[in-house]
């Protein structure tokens, strides 16, 4: 369906994309041009992998910097080759291990791919996503896509297709609308460094530290692999995930992360307490939490106040209380810190990320 004033297009089925819809989408692929399309973790903006052209028009629909290299989106582990040379066993793996699913691994790059994907790197990042809509959008492309997050350069993650237009309106050919996504923070992203035998986890994701750990005791040889976290000092060059250089998830609100408090209702740590005698009123605030509090604002409530039952909640619906937050005009974004575990780990890493800018 064309928008009146606008060259772009925008299936408006939801969850229920017909095959028109994405044949139609994965030509304007192949020609070239930007798609937005759904993933189970966040909305990508698309381009063919394999065009130079296509790919500098993503990076400047994001106004991404040219340092930070894009994740290539395959269908099955068999189309490795296309975009990797010499896959070490272990990253194959582990990819039929956690694909089709929220599970990035970094690759030696193949010589089909051109360098600006990878930022110049001599490596790609491979994922398979297990959303229905991009997976039949992968098939009838029949090109691998990169695809970052479909937000512009620093903003959060865009989870619902109508995010992704009020940020990148015309820049994008054809909206692919899969209705909100399922896990709502990006994927896993690994790195192998088999001198050392770490699988370093260069960004947490749904395909947890615990599940990447589980996993490889599993391997004949699992006593020798270990995995680390982002923290984790490589021996394999410094620009080990080269994203996390860069400003990050932030709404317009200033965030301000905060532990889980055993003495409810404190805000505890280092955030200020909202309407607290002693201090300024921040105005309009936003809070947004897990764990169960009074109510700590003595007369100043929240403009917008979001508390979620589970850590995947929290997960699924913590960027789109960042955008509500700023729609409600809010200032400040009182943000629960999880515990930092399993997904919770993923969580912490993009509030404390969003609140440094
Ligand atoms: O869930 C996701 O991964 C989403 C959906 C759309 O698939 N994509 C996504 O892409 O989050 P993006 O571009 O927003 O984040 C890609 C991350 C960045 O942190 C980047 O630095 C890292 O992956 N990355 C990409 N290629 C890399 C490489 N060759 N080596 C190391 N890190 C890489
Ligand atoms: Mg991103």
């Amino acid at each position: 369906m064309a928008l009146s004033g606008s060259n772009a297009e925008i299936d408006p089925g939801g969850s229920s994309i017909g095959t028109a819809a994405i044949n139609r989408a994965a030509e304007a692929l192949r020609d070239g041009k930007l798609v937005v399309f759904p993933t189970e973790t966040v909305y990508g903006l698309g381009a063919d992998a394999l065009n130079p052209d296509a790919i500098a028009r993503v990076f400047a629909a994001k106004g991404r910097p040219a340092d930070n290299p894009l994740i290539v989106h395959l269908s099955s582990v068999a189309e490795v080759p296309a975009v990797a040379i010499e896959p070490p066993d272990l990253a194959l793996w582990l990819l039929e291990r956690f694909a089709p699913g929220p599970f990035t691994v970094v690759l030696p790059r193949g010589p089909a791919v051109p360098p600006a994907v990878s930022a110049g790197l001599p490596t790609v990042a491979v994922r398979i996503p297990s959303h229905p809509v991009a997976r039949a959008l992968l098939a009838a492309a029949t090109v691998p896509i990169a695809a970052p997050s479909a937000n512009r350069s620093g903003r959060p993650s865009p989870t619902d297709v109508q995010s992704v237009r009020r940020e990148l309106g015309d820049a994008v050919s054809y909206y692919l609308d899969g209705g909100p996504c399922a896990i709502g923070v990006e994927s896993t992203v690994v790195r192998l460094d088999e001198g050392r035998c770490r699988v370093e986890v260069l960004r947490e994701g749904a395909t947890t530290r615990e599940m990447i750990e589980s996993a490889v005791t599993e391997l004949a040889t699992g006593s020798k692999w270990q995995v680390s976290g982002p923290g984790f000092t490589s021996a394999i060059g410094v620009a080990a995930s080269p994203g996390v250089r860069h400003a990050h998830y932030a709404p317009t609100a200033t965030v301000v992360p905060f532990e889980t408090d055993a003495d409810p209702p404190s805000f505890g740590g280092n955030a200020p307490r909202p309407g607290e005698d002693d201090e300024p009123s921040p105005g309009p605030f936003a809070l947004v939490h897990l764990s169960a509090f009074g109510e700590p604002w003595r007369g100043n409530p929240p403009a917008y106040h979001r508390r979620f039952t589970d850590v995947e909640e929290y997960a699924r619906e913590l960027y789109r209380a960042f955008r509500q937050a700023d729609d409600a005009g809010c200032r400040i974004i009182y943000t629960e810190l999880p515990q930092d575990t399993g997904l919770g780990r993923a969580l912490r890493d993009r509030i404390v990320r969003a609140s440094r800018r």
